[in-house]
This record gives structure tokens, sequence and C-alpha cells, in this order.
């Protein structure tokens, strides 16, 4: 029997999950909320609890799925989306004395965070007398888009194993791949992983190195129908405009962006109970078109966060 592991915690990064009961705990709390959302039923087991939201970098997904999650368990909700722009963070407040000010102010019980900086969420948890979550940090981590991902794909094959998985795009400044490889490495046997990449854009040397101690890992800079065609997921990501902006590289931005788009034709040549997958925003590498095939699994790939999110508020407030 799976225990939750996650109860009084911070869940900062994928390398707290040490092994597949963490995660199949957390996908039956997930599946339980499913059916509550489904039918409708009031179910509050945070009420009386504070929840506080921050973010300090653009989103759609992940802030209305956490706030929503956090509403729909019952909890009191304080959600600021652009603290770079409208918090004391702008007359120099550091994020040690935000988050030790948040939660006096909104007597939170958990603080989520999203961050530009690598180790945000870290800092966060140092100071903080409440569980932080990290809902996006800098260049390296956003380990709740991994949990989603891997509920939607176990939802979909029935097996974390021995799975055919391709990651295509901005596998260097990209989180959610990162994340993902990460956390199949943990709970996955016998699957391979094909990096699809730019050379420029290729995963760090060290992540693939840790990778390939516990998965089958290839590396490629091409998205040829030989790759996809055996593939059980093909997790598409964009090129991560925004840091090739913050260092002034917008040239080779523009010269990378469009590497690989993924087409109704292509993807026509995919198995026939393949996903296609996107954490989105998307900006082009998945042509509309591709929405109408059964195979594309984008969209419901969304709704999970909504389901694993709330799971991971129940399991980290209530024992
Ligand atoms: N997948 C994801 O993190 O999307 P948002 O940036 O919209 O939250």
């Amino acid at each position: 029997m799976a225990v939750n592991s996650f109860f009084g915690k911070s869940y900062i990064s994928i390398d707290q999950i040490r092994n597949r009961g963490q995660v199949e705990w957390l996908f039956k709390v997930a599946d339980k909320m499913k059916l509550k959302v489904e039918k409708r039923e009031v179910y509050e087991p945070l009420k009386g609890y504070s929840v506080a939201v921050l973010f300090y970098q653009p989103s759609t997904r992940t802030f209305t799925s956490f706030v929503a999650a956090a509403k729909r368990l019952g909890a009191y909700v304080t959600s600021v989306h652009g603290m770079e722009q409208f918090s004391s963070v702008t007359k120099g407040e550091t994020l040690e004395d935000t988050i030790r000010s948040i939660y006096q102010t909104t007597a939170a019980d958990v603080i989520v965070i999203r961050h530009p900086e690598n180790n945000s969420s870290l800092v966060a948890s140092e100071v903080s007398p409440v569980p932080i979550i990290n809902a996006g940090s800098g260049k390296q981590e956003h380990p709740t888009q991994a949990l989603l991902d891997l509920y939607t794909i176990y939802h979909y094959q029935g097996t974390m194993d021995n799975l055919r998985v391709v990651m295509v795009g901005d596998l260097l400044y990209g989180r959610t791949i990162k994340s993902l490889a990460k956390l199949l490495a943990v709970v996955s046997k016998k699957t391979k992983l094909t990096l699809v990449a730019p050379d420029e854009l290729a995963a760090p040397a060290e992540l693939v190195k840790a990778l390939k101690k516990k998965l089958t890992v290839v590396e490629t800079n091409q998205l040829s129908e030989a790759v996809i065609k055996n593939a059980d997921v093909v997790y598409m990501t964009r090129v991560q405009k925004e840091w090739f902006e913050a260092a002034g590289k917008m040239d080779e931005y523009e010269r990378l962006k469009d590497n690989f788009i993924l087409t109704r034709h292509m993807v026509s040549k995919m198995k026939k109970l393949a996903m296609v997958m996107h954490p989105l925003p998307r900006v082009g590498e998945i042509l509309r078109e591709v929405d109408e095939d059964g195979r594309a699994k984008y969209f419901e790939e969304m709704r999970s966060g909504l389901y694993v999110r709330m799971a991971l508020l129940e399991s980290i407030l209530i024992k």
C-alpha cells in the first residue's frame, strides 16, 4: 500500500521523487479528484486552510489550475500574478522577505511559487514556515508539470513502463522536459528516450549522463519519420524566446524557432495509440491541423494539471 510522502513537505524538485510508490499514491488521489470534478461533487477538505499563489513569470495553465485546485478544495486563496511588476519586489524586496510577508499577511498553510531563478523555490523553502510548491523555477524545474504529464501518459498508455518517448525542441532552456525526463528515469522501467534538438539547444550533458544510468537515451538533431513512427509519446516544446531575449540573442532565436514543426502528415505516420503532448503554449511547433487527430492529447494534458494539483495540495496539507 502506497503512503503519503508529500504530507507537510515542500515540493520543490523532481529529485524528491525517489520511487514509484510516491507517484502511485498521488495518481490515486488525482483519480479521486477527477471523479469528484466530473461529478461536480462539492469536496472541501481544505476549508479553513489558506493557499497563496505567487507568480513572478507569465502563465496561463499552471496559475489558473493551482488557483482552481485550491478553490475547489475549499481553501482561502490569495493569488498574485505579475509579482515582478506589482509587488514590493519593484522596491527591492528580497524573495526571502516576500515569502515571510505573504506567510504573515495571508496566514498561508502552503505557498505556490513560479520564479525565473533556478534556486527560487529552494530559497523560499529555507525561510518559509509552511510548505512551498514549485510551479516552475528558472530553466531547471517544473516538477508539478512532470507529474501531470506522467499522469496523462499513464492514463492513455495504461503503463509507465516500456515506453518510447520522444522529446522535441528546446531541451537546453526548457524546464518541463528536464523534470519529466528525470521523473521517467525514477519510475519507468525499460523506457527509451529520444531527445530531438538543434545542436545549440541540446539537453545539458550532465542531465543526459544521469538519464543514461536509468533509461536508454538517444540524441539526434533530426525529427524524422524513423524517430516518431514507433513512439508512444511525442512531446513537443517551444523554443524559449524569453531566455534568448534576456541574453540579447534574438537572431539565434529567429534561426532556431521553426526547426521542428509537427504536421498532420507526420502524425499520420505515428502509431494509432501514440500521443502528441506539449506543455503549451505552442508558438508554431504543432500545426493547428494536428488538433483534429485523436493522437493530439495536449488539451487533455492541461486538465490533468487540475487533478494532479488538487491531489498535491490535499496530500501536502492533509495526512
Ligand atoms: N505548462 C505551463 O507551465 O504553462 P503555463 O506557462 O501557461 O503555466
